[in-house]
């Protein structure tokens, strides 16, 4: 009975065969705007400013470049892993295909952190513009009622409110449809061409001198921060069972959002610190708008934070349904109690986990501050990207046999160049974040060995079929 037992890749695809099927109506392009809609938020509209102030100065742009990089190499090989074991639960699942329980466990423990802390970040980051977009139509809230303590506040209620929200409309059974989505991304793309439009007029190359005034390590700490900004092409994974040819059709969604967001980024940073010396940006919550109104031009700033606090309560919605379903496959398992990913009959939908992520993160979106909660989010993406790519190599070693709808290239150079930049990224994150990340894994490894090891239903199958035989 081993902690390293993987779970058949053709059990896994038949436990989703055997469901009572989601329609897979999804398409590519269905994809790609799921990607978009689950990307573009906190991290470009409001993580930039910090950065820039902070870290990279005029070089953020090369801080999106390098983080962007990671995530490429990184995306090669979720796109394999997704055409190759098209069902829900991404990296969670791919580990316990590939690696075996254990890591199976590791990954889906870091997902909690990865979204559940995401979910209180993003919500601060909503905050921001909300807090922004009000104090520009006069109604000024005070700041002991909008900032954590740290940040000289006492409480941030808006992102509390906005969570509650959030959870109650997923408790009572509504998601972000298809079309939504659509309208959501739509809306997210005009702001921020309309940012580009009204903005690029305004730049003057003297703010990008010094270009690194922090230096190339602090561009490295900035990549760490706003690698933020591309946590969620994964997400197109998650809804593997619900696509029409997912073995061609995943990896596209998550190469073509990942491509689309980083040229986006690329232009808005370079812009954004052109417009406005980077300095400015250390006491702003909300940088893309208050770059508009640097310029003077009010009204494409209070647009702006409209359409960023559209975009941002999608991207809410799609990672705090990602949380309860990864809940629901590792309670599934076994590996947390059962009640956990119980649906609940009147709503059909997880209550129990979705009240639990509510409370969690409507704590640490009240109390802490985002730079703190944002990191913590982005050492837990880091990590699941690194046993990914891992994987990759593993599973080549172990099932050269399995159908591939997509290979990653050049393996295993690309999967070892993601374990590489990812690391280099982790590396620069603040001491304290690999600190906090160390204690979350040893308290994890203490409920797996006295729970999850103990109530898996994969080593319960394995240990009746082996007393059958004997
Ligand atoms: N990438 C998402 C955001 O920036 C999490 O909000």
């Amino acid at each position: 009975m081993s902690i390293f037992k993987t779970k058949p890749i053709a059990s896994l695809i038949a436990e989703t065969e055997g469901k009572q099927g989601l329609k897979k109506a999804l398409g590519a392009m269905d994809l790609t705007l799921l990607g978009i809609g689950a990307v573009i938020g906190t991290g470009i509209f409001v993580l930039t400013g910090v950065a820039a102030a902070t870290y990279s100065g005029p070089a953020l742009i090369i801080s999106f470049i390098l983080s962007g990089l990671a995530c490429f190499f990184a995306a090669l090989c979720y796109a394999e892993f997704a055409s190759t074991v098209p069902v829900a639960g991404s990296a969670y699942t791919y580990s316990y295909a590939a690696l075996g329980e254990i890591w199976a466990w590791i990954i889906g423990w870091d997902l909690i952190l990865e979204y559940a802390v995401a979910i209180s970040a993003v919500a601060i980051g909503w905050s921001g513009y909300a807090v922004t977009l009000l104090s520009s139509l006069g109604i000024d809230l005070p700041k002991a009622i909008t900032a954590a303590p740290l940040d000289g506040g006492v409480v941030n209620l808006p992102a509390m409110i906005i969570i509650a929200l959030i959870c109650w409309l997923l408790i009572s059974g509504i998601r972000q449809t298809s079309n939504l989505n659509g309208v959501i991304v739509a809306i997210k793309l005009i702001v921020i061409a309309l940012f580009i439009v009204l903005a690029v007029w305004h730049v003057k190359p003297a703010n990008w001198h010094p270009f690194m005034p922090f230096g190339f390590n602090g561009v490295v700490s900035g990549a760490a921060v706003i690698f933020f900004a591309y946590i969620g092409f994964d997400a197109v994974s998650t809804a593997a069972e619900e696509t029409k040819n997912p073995q061609k059709n995943l990896p596209k969604g998550i190469l073509y959002s990942l491509l689309i967001c980083t040229a986006l980024y690329i232009v808005v940073s370079g812009i954004l610190t052109g417009v406005v010396k980077y300095s400015l940006f250390k006491h702003t919550a909300a940088p893309v708008a208050f770059a508009l109104q640097q310029i003077g031009i009010n009204w494409g700033s209070a647009l702006v934070s409209v359409g960023a606090i559209c975009g941002i309560t999608s991207v809410l919605l799609v990672i705090t349904y990602g949380q309860t379903r990864i809940f629901f496959a590792m309670a599934r398992d076994g590996l947390i109690p059962k009640a956990l990913g119980k649906v609940s009959e009147k709503h059909q939908t997880p209550v129990t986990s979705t009240l639990l992520v509510a409370v969690v993160t409507i704590i640490t979106a009240g109390f802490l501050p985002i730079g703190i909660v944002a990191e913590l989010a982005n050492i837990g993406t880091l990590f699941a990207f690194v046993i990914v790519s891992i994987g990759i190599i593993v599973l080549r070693k172990r099932r050269p046999d399995l159908k591939r709808g997509f290979r990653t290239p050049l393996v295993p150079l690309v999967p070892i160049l993601a374990v590489l930049s990812c690391g280099y990224l982790i590396i620069h994150l603040q001491t304290a974040t690999l600190w906090r990340f160390v204690i979350w894994f040893i308290v994890g490894m203490i409920v797996y060995f006295f729970y999850g090891r103990r109530h898996s239903t994969l080593l319960r199958d394995t240990q009746s079929s082996s007393q059958e035989k004997a």
